[in-house]
């Protein structure tokens, strides 16, 4: 179990760079086993769940290099198309295999992946994509048995934009017979992020980030080089770093384009953003910052869920009253409990918690539930007076490269104590 220890009270200033997104590199692992030929994707983030990607690759009998932030994955000798039960239910990300297991394989045996502390995570709109492709689904003391040997194209609509049943389709449907539109696909730069990868690998992929999302079947896929984009998450994450302490951060890697949800709320708050090259921006936080009236979490390009916990600890110090509606998943305010204990003063109703912002938090002992949450209380122990000692801490390494060292070289007093 780590431990992360924070004295508060320091301006955060200096500069820090971004690594690649977790959630472009998950799912293009996956995609990586489709290929006749290894596939080396760099700039990988260095962190848990990429490991654990890596991890569920090599059972399944992939050849995987890593060094660094480079990844070589040469599934030409991968045999197995059941997915273990431990690593389906251990492993979330498995649920991404899916789709390229059946591109592969043709079939797939998969234990359903479990919720977590966010949510039931339920996988009912891949499967029921999955199903119009033509895939024979049975369902049976907890296991899924796929069988896509005439993996056929169709128009397909989603329920609801799922940015995993969005990647699972088109992964599947590179390798369907005819065409796939997809209506009401996700419009998360990852996916477009995928396409691009799918396309390198001889794929024809087209309006991936946008609403509609068009797939030719193609023949076998071959191998590529592809760097990941940089993760907009974990730079939000800092920007926030820098709107909490009245500090002044530059964020290297961060492309403004992908985030102007989140910029948007950082200017209500008082923070002054300032471009800073091509791929950078300069975040200069208010002494306290003001409260942001209304926060809603929707799918991109509305306010994404996955700010929503940094975006409740910079509130918890603003002056004034935030809100934050919680759209996407059903249970994640757990960090509020652990706010409260350093001083913020929250009443959650159902998805909405009305946030009335106080002059200060004081440091305690508090602990981590998920990782979004955690990067929050870690945020709210550089505001605080005093210190946070942040327990489970090991859960921020799942999204988060070095997170503590990171911010110690913007000159926080940190530590982790693993
Ligand atoms: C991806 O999860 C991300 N993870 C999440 O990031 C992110 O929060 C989420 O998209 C939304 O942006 C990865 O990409 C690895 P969804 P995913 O399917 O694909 C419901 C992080 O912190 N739903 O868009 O699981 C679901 O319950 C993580 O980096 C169904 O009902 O998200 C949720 O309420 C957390 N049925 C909503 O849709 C389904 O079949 C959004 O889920 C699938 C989803």
């Amino acid at each position: 179990m780590a431990k992360i220890v924070v004295n508060g009270g320091k301006k955060l200033e200096g500069s820090v760079s971004v690594g690649g997104a977790k959630n472009a590199t998950l799912p293009i692992l996956a995609a990586s086993i489709m290929s006749e030929s290894p596939v080396n994707i760099i700039n990988c983030p260095e962190i848990s769940d990429v490991w654990n990607m890596v991890y569920i690759l090599r059972y399944m009998g992939c050849g995987v290099a890593v060094e660094g932030t480079s990844i070589t994955v040469d599934a030409t000798k991968m045999s197995d198309h059941d997915m273990p039960e431990e690593l389906s239910k251990e492993m979330r990300s498995s649920i991404f295999m899916l789709g390229p297991m059946l591109s592969r394989f043709k079939r797939a045996r998969f234990t359903y992946p479990g919720g977590c502390e966010i949510g039931l995570r339920p996988i009912d709109l891949h499967l029921k994509g999955l199903s119009e492709l033509n895939v024979k689904i049975e369902e049976a003391h907890g296991q899924i048995i796929c069988n896509a040997s005439d993996l056929t194209g169709n128009e397909i609509h989603l329920d609801y934009p799922s940015v995993g049943a969005t990647e699972n389709i088109m992964m599947a449907a590179v390798s369907a017979k005819g065409r796939t539109m997809i209506r009401n696909a996700a419009r998360e730069p990852e996916v477009a992020e995928l396409q691009k990868l799918l396309n390198a690998m001889g794929g024809r992929v087209r309006g991936a980030g946008t609403s509609s999302v068009l797939i030719e079947g193609t023949s076998p896929l071959h191998g590529v080089v592809h760097e990941v984009m940089p993760d907009r998450i974990v730079a939000g994450t800092y920007m926030v770093a820098a709107a909490i302490t009245g500090g002044d951060i530059k964020i290297m890697n961060a492309i403004v384009d992908n985030q102007h949800a989140v910029i948007s709320k950082l200017k209500e708050a008082g923070c002054t953003i300032l471009p800073a090259g091509e791929k950078a921006v300069r975040v200069i936080g208010p002494e306290r910052p003001k409260e942001m009236q209304m926060i809603e979490t929707l799918p991109y390009p509305g306010f994404p869920t996955d700010m929503q916990a940094q975006f409740f600890a910079l509130a918890s110090v603003a002056e004034g009253t935030s809100i934050i509606v919680e759209n996407v998943f059903e249970s994640r305010f757990k960090h509020a409990a652990e706010l409260s204990r350093m001083g913020a003063s929250v009443k959650i109703k159902g998805r909405m918690a009305v946030i009335r912002g106080v002059s200060r938090l004081m440091g305690a002992r508090v602990r981590v539930n998920d990782l979004r949450g955690g990067a929050a209380l870690v945020l709210a122990g550089l505001r605080a007076e005093g210190e946070t000692e942040i327990e489970n801490a090991q859960l921020i390494d799942r999204g988060y490269e070095n997170f503590a060292q990171s911010l110690a070289g913007l000159g926080a007093e940190i530590r982790k104590e693993d």
